[in-house]
């Protein structure tokens, strides 16, 4: 398992233009997508992140063919709906929450049964919040107590098989969390369901499974944060589609902020998917008075794009709460670096949902944090942080597996007083592969052991 040995920065700037992986939630949704439409498919600018890859591999186990065309292109031949098959052995989901909550929406309405397995960290994630709303519609679907959570479940799951000539009813749904992973579980089993899919959340989640059914014709409508599917009529044929995926906003953030923060800073990342329900943290950036410009680049797939260049100017600690954090709700620990650089106190609240991902990230952070000698206060649903100059104290992190924890954790050692030291970093491949090279392209030294 490697480890990052991260160099102070000094005095140097990160400057230049950079491209990230493209967006790996959109990555899953194409994959899928594809491999559910008749006839064939093209993916482009796909990044092979291993949550993705997760995803694939999953879609070939049931009988889509997913090939490589060159490095950044895939071919998909789909089944079209109705033609997955059993898969010979259990699906890995790896590492990827997405790919099994996503899946198990589409395995509920099969007739075969199949079984969803994970690594350490997705092994201990909570599932009920998709498998309950599935089962309210018929599901079978079974998992393991949660150690922790009574009532809840963890992987692996067993799904299915829904009895021949039963099909999942229709289902009408209030979540108590914004989840674009149980909104997109729910809407992909309402493809096969008999009656309509009525989903709403508290406030809105990222919204591609949305536009992704409306490019393909699914006949589908949104009011404010509830989502309604009627089939009725509908053909149940989705056509094989062309998608140029854009970059991961969620990649880019962790770049911009190393330039926010770093005095003398400059760097423009290409591509960018600007969707409104992944952008909060420009949103914090800005309201926190960062460097940050937007230049729309037009649209692609139906999301808007942009290119996006960050510098560094003082910053102000703020309030980051409500509906914001949902649209930032990967961003939050590298919103942290940010923190720890800008004046006064930025208290986060409304992030609960934060201790049930990779790692409890709220946990993970205090204890960063705190490793990088910067005072902040744990709460039950986010954290105060206290904004410190001058170099930070040289710590060694264990990322706790978890990818955004250990960027984050790199970010603020380019501002340590002597190299800092982050260990169990493969995971950062989950999301970006190159993470590691594109920091020393813009000017940091980092070492892989
Ligand atoms: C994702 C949704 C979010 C996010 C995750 C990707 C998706 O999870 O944290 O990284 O692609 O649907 P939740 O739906 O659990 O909030």
């Amino acid at each position: 398992m490697s480890t990052l040995v991260v160099h102070p920065l000094g005095k140097t700037p990160l400057v230049g233009s950079v491209p990230v992986p493209s967006d790996k939630s959109i990555g899953h949704r194409a994959l899928l997508f594809a491999s559910l439409c008749e006839g064939e498919s093209e993916i482009r600018s796909f990044s092979h992140g291993e949550d993705n890859v997760s995803t694939a591999n999953a879609m070939r186990a049931m009988g889509a063919v997913v090939e490589d065309v060159d490095k950044t292109t895939l071919k998909v031949k789909g089944t079209g709906l109705f033609g997955l098959r059993a898969p010979k052995d259990a699906l890995d989901c790896g590492n990827s929450g997405t790919t099994m909550r996503l899946l198990t929406g589409v395995l509920a309405a099969q007739t075969f049964a199949s079984k969803l397995v994970g690594d350490a960290s997705l092994s201990r994630r909570p599932m009920m919040r998709v498998v309950a709303p599935l089962r309210a519609r018929g599901a079978i679907i079974e998992g393991t107590p949660h150690p922790k959570k009574e009532g809840d479940l963890t992987p692996p799951l067993l799904v299915g098989p829904l009895p021949s000539g039963k099909e999942l009813s229709e289902l009408e749904y209030e979540s108590p969390v914004a989840s674009a992973q149980v909104k997109s579980a729910i809407l992909l089993s309402g493809l096969y369901a008999h009656g309509t899919t009525w989903f709403k959340e508290p406030t809105l989640s990222r919204d591609h499974t949305e536009r992704m059914m409306h490019a393909l014709g699914v006949p589908l409508r949104t009011v404010g944060t509830a989502v309604e599917l009627d089939p009725a009529g509908w053909s149940g044929k989705m056509p094989g589609f062309a998608i140029d995926i854009p970059g991961d906003a969620s990649a880019a953030a962790f770049i911009l902020v190393a330039a926010q923060i770093t005095e003398g800073s400059r760097v423009t990342v290409r591509g960018v998917g600007t969707n409104p329900t992944r952008t909060g943290i420009l949103e914090i950036a800005r309201h926190m008075g960062a460097g940050i410009e937007v230049v729309p680049q037009g649209d692609q797939a139906g999301e808007p794009v942009a290119e996006i260049t960050a510098w560094h100017q003082p910053a102000r600690g703020v309030l980051i709460g409500g509906e914001l954090v949902p649209r930032a709700i990967d961003e939050i620990p590298i919103a942290c670096a940010l923190a720890v650089r800008a004046a006064g106190e930025t208290t986060i609240r409304d992030a609960e949902e934060l201790r049930v991902k990779e790692s409890d990230r709220v946990a993970t952070m205090v204890h960063v944090l705190r490793a990088f000698g910067v005072a902040c206060e744990e709460l039950p649903d986010g954290l105060v942080i206290q904004g410190r100059e001058g170099p930070l104290t040289p710590a060694t992190i264990e990322s706790r597996g978890d990818h955004r924890i250990a960027m984050t954790a790199a970010v603020l050692g380019l501002h340590g007083s002597a190299p800092t030291r982050i260990t169990d970093c493969d995971c950062i491949a989950t999301s970006f592969p190159r993470f590691v090279g594109t920091l020393r392209a813009l000017g940091a030294r980092i070492d892989v052991e």
